[in-house]
């Protein structure tokens, strides 16, 4: 029931426009459409395989034939687009499963381009799932301990990318925050003549917590260390914004803000300075605070996640990337 507020009436009273749902929508300055969303899927080989992620529930590492049937649901409510990550039978020190030709994530996105042409297939471009260390570049071990190297990594990213777009990726997402790779995958995608292939790069990666269950999701932790070497510091802004002009300038066509919710000043900057188009990642540690506290009964699931993604929309960000995006697409159908 609306309860009706009385009482003096200023010149200017916003109250008056919140009295029907028409005057409402009339005013509304953020709209939350499932046009805007993106699901990103865990692929790993086999048939017939869901395999449930124990600190994500309702996320499932997927064998390409069921990663064809929940892409589709997806599509279905309206979701446009999906972002792979791939779990490799095998990882090695060179991370071989992410760029070989029948890697996971090549033949699930050869499957999902036969199967579901108009879906929009976005691969992430790391190695960390694909290495033995769990590291997301070539590590060298000496007698000072053990240190990622940046510029041979590169070769091996863009290897990863160009082979993703040749099995038919639409767009690839560098997520590893290497120096330079935006650069080195993009020289690599227009020497083999895919000029028009766009790069979305998680350009304000932040070492963040918030990413704890999607390692356990892509069996990803670093055995030894952790990703602060080059994942941004959650102190810094400023230092965002740099990463996100040296991205641009190598020639990322969308910028990412990652996570999300905890990062919305940043979302914000992003979008104010630069004007370029933006996303944000509500990230696995995000989704699993929602689902633990609504499965205890402490907040309103479905409430709670259209409030926050519309918040990542009203802080600029053009698209929002959310293991929800099924769920949201099927609850605005709803409303
Ligand atoms: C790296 C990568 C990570 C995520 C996306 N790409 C993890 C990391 O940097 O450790 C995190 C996504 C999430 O938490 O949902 N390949």
């Amino acid at each position: 029931m609306n309860l009706h507020v009385v009482g003096q009436f200023p010149a200017y009273r916003p109250r008056r426009l919140r009295q029907s749902a028409v005057l409402r929508r009339f005013v509304s300055e953020t709209q939350l459409d499932p046009a805007q969303l993106v699901l990103p899927l865990f692929v790993r080989s086999g048939r017939k395989v869901r395999q449930p992620i124990v600190a994500m529930p309702g996320v499932f590492q997927l064998s390409p034939d069921e990663l064809v049937r929940e892409a589709a649901r997806a599509r279905e409510v309206g979701v446009p687009a999906v972002l792979l990550f791939g779990i490799p039978d095998k990882k090695d020190d060179r991370a071989s499963g992410a760029y070989a030709r029948d890697g996971v994530v090549q033949q699930a996105v050869r499957l999902l381009k036969k199967e579901l042409p108009e879906l929009l297939v976005i691969t992430d471009v790391c190695l960390c799932e694909y290495m033995s260390h769990g590291h997301c570049g070539v590590v060298q071990r000496g007698k000072h301990g053990a240190r990622i190297l940046n510029d041979p990594t590169l070769k091996l990213l863009a290897r990863a990318a160009a082979s993703h777009v040749e099995a038919g990726a639409d767009m690839v997402a560098p997520s590893d925050m290497m120096d330079g790779r935006v650069r080195a995958i993009r020289q690599e995608l227009d020497q083999r003549g895919f000029t028009d292939t766009p790069i979305m790069s998680y350009a304000a990666k932040f070492a963040s917590a918030f990413y704890g269950p999607f390692r356990e999701a892509a069996e990803s932790a670093p055995k030894l260390g952790d990703r602060r070497s080059h994942q941004m510091d959650p102190a810094n802004a400023r230092e965002a914004l740099r990463e996100i002009a040296l991205d641009i300038q190598e020639g990322a066509d969308i910028v990412m803000v990652k996570p999300a919710l905890p990062y919305l000043d940043i979302v914000h900057r992003v979008k104010t300075e630069f004007g370029y188009p933006t996303a944000a990642y509500a990230v696995s540690g995000e989704y699993s605070m929602v689902k633990a506290a609504a499965a205890k009964g402490w907040i309103d699931e479905r409430a709670v996640t259209l409030e926050s993604l519309l918040a990542m929309r009203r802080a600029g960000a053009d698209i929002v990337i959310t293991y929800a995006a099924t769920d949201v697409a099927r609850w605005m159908k709803e409303q």
